[in-house]
């Protein structure tokens, strides 16, 4: 049976979600899609609005995928919030959440693995073995089941934006896939899952990371194009933070290879880590003269 709270219908098995969906497309009806892993704030809600803004039905899926955690206790403490959330995406504009278990998303007999190529091996790849096979396969199960006309992804991960992009390019599925800028807290912070983790002090202490990231923009704004530079200013602020970094890497922005001078659209990317909280940011950068 569909249970429904206000305007929001919700699914938890596959056959209730083609349910939802059938009756949505039957009714002439365009569907965004949002999927996520719960715990939402107002990033996931910025996708959301982003998918009504186009679409009488938006699916939201709150799914905390095991594959995709290569580390057993960040699966343990990702943080569950399952009626709040269903608050939240409807507030936003979501007309269906599929919040499946793990027996519907991986029923016996599952066997299939996606791996993206190139485009997953660096930075998060490599230091999360994995990682992105579990994503990209969950994602692609995902699409399949809600046949969305456009999915939207956040640019805060914008890796994993770009490892989507290359699997639904290769394996023609016919979802749109829209990137959405990524939404920070006033002071800067990108707004994540993992922040309510984050102890009072460190929660001071993660400003460095878009510190830095604002620090290597106002240079390549005034020109400065070497990798190494834009790369150093966020060192300089995670250093001072005595914050362990994994990465802080100028990227191809579509094929994620490090590169040694701005000299097209790139990606300012980097991870690290904040006590017991493992943190991603990015931003996009492009030449001066661009
Ligand atoms: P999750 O971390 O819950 O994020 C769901 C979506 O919200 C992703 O597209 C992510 O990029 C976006 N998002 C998160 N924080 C954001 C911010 N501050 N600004 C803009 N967008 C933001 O990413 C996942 O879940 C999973 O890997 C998933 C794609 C659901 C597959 O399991």
């Amino acid at each position: 049976m569909l249970a429904t709270t206000s305007t929001l219908t919700v699914a938890r098995t596959v056959d209730e979600l083609r349910a939802a969906v059938d009756a949505a497309k039957s009714a002439g009806l365009s569907v965004g899609f949002v999927p996520t892993m719960g715990a939402l704030h107002e990033g996931h809600q910025t996708l959301v609005r982003e998918a009504a803004k186009d679409h009488a039905a938006v699916v939201i899926s709150i799914f905390v995928n095991p594959s995709q955690f290569n580390d057993a206790s960040d699966l343990e403490n990702y943080p569950r919030t399952e009626a709040a959330d269903f608050e939240r995406a409807a507030a936003a504009g979501a007309t269906i959440a599929f919040a499946p278990s793990c027996d519907e998303i991986y029923p016996a007999g599952f066997a299939t693995t996606i791996s993206a190529g190139a485009v997953a091996e660096q930075l998060e790849g490599a230091h999360r073995p994995g990682h992105f096979d579990g994503m990209a396969t969950v994602v692609a199960r995902l699409l399949g089941l809600v046949r969305a006309d456009v999915a939207y992804f956040g640019r805060k991960d914008a890796q994993q934006l770009a490892v989507i992009e290359q699997f639904v390019r290769d394996l023609v599925i016919p979802t749109r896939i829209q990137g959405v800028e990524t939404v920070r807290e006033a002071d800067g912070l990108a707004m994540s899952s993992r922040n309510m983790r984050l102890a009072q002090a460190d929660r001071q202490r993660a400003l460095a990371l878009s510190r830095g990231l604002f620090a290597a923009q106002r240079l390549a704004d005034g020109g400065e194009h070497s990798a190494r530079a834009l790369e150093t200013a966020v060192q300089v602020e995670l250093d001072a933070a005595a914050l362990p970094t994994d990465y802080a890497t100028l990227v191809d922005a579509a094929t994620f290879l490090p590169v040694d001078v701005l000299d097209r659209e790139c990606v300012l990317a980097v991870a690290a880590h904040v006590g017991p909280v493992r943190l991603i940011d990015n931003i996009r950068l492009a030449p001066a003269s661009v």
